[in-house]
Order: C-alpha cells, then sequence, then structure tokens
C-alpha cells in the first residue's frame, strides 16, 4: 500500500516539473483564453496544472513578491526573506482570498499603506513570525483571519478592527502587548469573531472589554494579577478559557466569576491559588495543577449539595477531567470529590 502511493505521488511530481519547464516557453496570444491563465506562472514560484488558482512561492529566499497574476486566490509566500509589501504586485490579483506570509522580514513600516484593504475579496491573512510592530491597518472589511503570532507588536492603530465584522479568528499571541495597548474600543465591532488568542504578551491585566461571541479565548503567559467582578457577563458563548501561566490569585478572583453556564473548559495552570474557584455544574475539563492549592474540601468545590444514594444522572456536575498535580495536595482523592462529580474519568494528583 505504501509504495503504491509513493509511486503514484512521484508520477504527479513528475508531471508537474514537465509542466513548470513549459510555461517559460509559452506564447499568450489570446489573454481571454483559459489557457492562458492557466500558464501565466512568476518565474520564481511554481503553478501547480491541478490547481490554477494557486500559486506556490514559498521557501525560495525570495526578498520581495512578484507581480500575482489575476487569476490566483491562494497565495504562499511562507519561508522567504521578503521585508517589504508594496501595491505593484497586487494591482491585478483582486481574487485574493488567501495569503500566506509567515515566516518573512516584513516589518511594519515595509507594508504600504492600504495595501491589503484594496484586496476587497481576502479572507485569510497570515503574517505570523515576521517582525510588525503593529497591527498592519487599514485591512479588508472581508477578512475572517488575521494571525500576527510572534512578531513584535506593541501597537494596535485605532479602529484597526472596528470594520470586521466577519472576522472569527484573531491571533496575537507571542507579542508584546501591554495593558496600554488595548482600550476599551479596541475589540468593538468585531461582531462574529470566535477565537481570540493573546497568549504570551505583557497583560498585567485583563483587556477592558472583549467582544460577545467569543467562545474561546486564550490569555496564557501573560502577568495577570486579577479579573475584574462581572468580567464574562456579556460573553454568553464562552466554551474554552485558558489563563495558565499567569498571576492569579484567589484574593484576585470574584467570587462567581467563573459561573459562565456556557464553559466547558477551564485552564488556571501554573498560577498562584490556594483554593479551588467556585465551578459550575457545566464544566467538564478544569485544570489546576501547579498552583499552591493544600488541601480539597469537596463539599465546598461541588457546585450542587453532594448528592445522595439516588442521583438523577442528568443533574451531576459534568467534570470529566480534573488536574490538581503539581499542588500541595497529598493522595488519596478526597472521598467527597468522589461523591461530587461521579462523571469523573480522571483526576491527576
Ligand atoms: C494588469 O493587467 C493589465 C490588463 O491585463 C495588464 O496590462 C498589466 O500589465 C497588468 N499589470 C501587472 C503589474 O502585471
Ligand atoms: C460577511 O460575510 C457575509 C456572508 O458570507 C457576506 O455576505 C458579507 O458580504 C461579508 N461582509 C463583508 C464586509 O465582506
Ligand atoms: C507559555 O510559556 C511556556 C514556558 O515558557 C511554554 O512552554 C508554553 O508553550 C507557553 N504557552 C503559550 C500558550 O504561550
Ligand atoms: C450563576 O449564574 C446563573 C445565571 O447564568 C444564575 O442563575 C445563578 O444564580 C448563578 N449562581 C451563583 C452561585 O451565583
Ligand atoms: C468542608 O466544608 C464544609 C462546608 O463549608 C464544612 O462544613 C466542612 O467541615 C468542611 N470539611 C472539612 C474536612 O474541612
Amino acid at each position: 500500500m505504501n509504495v503504491k502511493l509513493y509511486s503514484s505521488l512521484l508520477v504527479v511530481f513528475m508531471t508537474d516539473a514537465v509542466w513548470t519547464q513549459s510555461i517559460t516557453t509559452m506564447e499568450y496570444d489570446d489573454p481571454y483564453d483559459w489557457s492562458y491563465y492557466s500558464f501565466e506562472c512568476p518565474q520564481e514560484c511554481f503553478c501547480p496544472p491541478s490547481f490554477p488558482n494557486a500559486l506556490y512561492c514559498d521557501n525560495k529566499e525570495l526578498k520581495a513578491i512578484p507581480i500575482i497574476p489575476a487569476r490566483i486566490r491562494y497565495l504562499y509566500l511562507q519561508n522567504n526573506l521578503i521585508d517589504t509589501v508594496t501595491e505593484k504586485s497586487f494591482v491585478n490579483a483582486t481574487q485574493l482570498k488567501w495569503i500566506n506570509l509567515n515566516k518573512n522580514k516584513i516589518t511594519s513600516s515595509g507594508i504600504v499603506k492600504g495595501v491589503f484593504s484594496k484586496l476587497k475579496g481576502l479572507l485569510y491573512l497570515f503574517l505570523e513570525h515576521n517582525e510588525l510592530e503593529e497591527v498592519p491597518a487599514p485591512l479588508p472589511t472581508s477578512l475572517e483571519q488575521l494571525r500576527l503570532a510572534g512578531n513584535k507588536i506593541t501597537t494596535i492603530p485605532e479602529g484597526a478592527f472596528s470594520n470586521l465584522e466577519n472576522l472569527t479568528m484573531l491571533d496575537l499571541h507571542h507579542n508584546k502587548l501591554l495593558d496600554s495597548t488595548l482600550s476599551s474600543t479596541t475589540f468593538q465591532g468585531l461582531k462574529n469573531l470566535m477565537q481570540l488568542n493573546i497568549a504570551q504578551n505583557s497583560l498585567t491585566q485583563m483587556p477592558p472589554i472583549l467582544p460577545g461571541n467569543v467562545v474561546q479565548l486564550f490569555l496564557d503567559n501573560n502577568s495577570i494579577e486579577a479579573i475584574p467582578e462581572h468580567y464574562f457577563d456579556t460573553m454568553l458563548k464562552l466554551i474554552f478559557l485558558r489563563l495558565n501561566n499567569n498571576k492569579l490569585t484567589n484574593e484576585g478572583l470574584p467570587n462567581r466569576i467563573f459561573n459562565i453556564s456556557s464553559l466547558l473548559d477551564l485552564q488556571l495552570s501554573y498560577n498562584a491559588l490556594t483554593r479551588i474557584p467556585a465551578i459550575t455544574v457545566h464544566l467538564e475539563h478544569l485544570h489546576l495543577d501547579n498552583n499552591k492549592i493544600s488541601s480539597v474540601n469537596g463539599t465546598q468545590v461541588c457546585p450542587i449539595p453532594i448528592p445522595g444514594d439516588y442521583v438523577n444522572e442528568r443533574n451531576l456536575p459534568r467534570l470529566r477531567y480534573l488536574r490538581l498535580d503539581g499542588n500541595e495536595i497529598k493522595p488519596p482523592i478526597p472521598f467527597d470529590l468522589m461523591l461530587c462529580f461521579r462523571l469523573l474519568q480522571a483526576v491527576v494528583i
């Protein structure tokens, strides 16, 4: 089976090589002939004949972006030495949906202002692991995913996200965001944002206001000490919340802060908690490893009165996975904890 697969891949590869060679010798007579579009290909890049809307220019040590042919929708430029993004490359590329510029050397001053917002149909823009110091606004309002992880971003221009009503994922992790970078209007307008990753920045506080439709919020590896009262009250769809590797203490957590009925997965590893915070019956995964918890009182932790002999399965707390290792708790697992969380499949202690 393996051998068969390998040989068919080889055939495809060789066919492609032949196509690539014929590209440079092709005569373009009629620009409206379909074959004209299928063969036009920048010399530095690879145009797979079976996927005419894609242009592969990745891993080529390119210093500049080639002129992108009009038919291209998917553009792969990752892993090069590109430091600027100018309008010339994109004048005819009005059909672009996806640009991958990860792992280049692009600086904020190297991006001509407005070059991305002219791409009216752009859905995905990937600029991870570059040298950006600010979010490259203005951006096209069509955008659905914006990945900016692994830059040096300290600045988000006012209104950078305010028209991105279709953005569902924003990844800003591993940058240099400060509390002062984020204002109460920074994320305003992101009506459809579902995934927000601000892990590995320099925040000491929670962002002032987050959009109400966020499902997945990652804030790991900051220096957050506290969460304001009622912080999550407007986030009625939050399912995954990660705050690992911060400086949270029980004093910094209001009593009912994690009373979020949509929440299924809560991660608070590597903080400075001394007690298990109150959770809801809906929560399924709880990570509390590597804190300073020394004892567990099942009666206090249980979100309902500890169920007796007769229990209705449907009302039981849903917790399935609990991590308590790296604390000061000695086995065995307290019996009242097991009486409460009868659906637990794993406890790491
Ligand atoms: C853009 O397309 C027009 C019309 O097909 C053509 O004349 C022009 O040379 C193209 N521009 C670039 C930069 O390729
Ligand atoms: C947002 O997405 C919807 C549905 O796909 C589309 O009709 C609308 O034009 C998009 N908005 C923008 C600003 O592109
Ligand atoms: C947080 O930092 C730790 C240690 O430096 C690293 O192993 C982990 O991948 C980081 N996690 C995130 C989500 O940034
Ligand atoms: C938790 O929040 C719900 C509303 O989502 C509310 O009805 C309930 O009283 C709260 N529970 C506690 C213990 O605050
Ligand atoms: C656990 O908490 C309950 C209610 O707060 C209390 O009555 C009980 O004595 C505690 N158990 C232990 C072992 O401390």
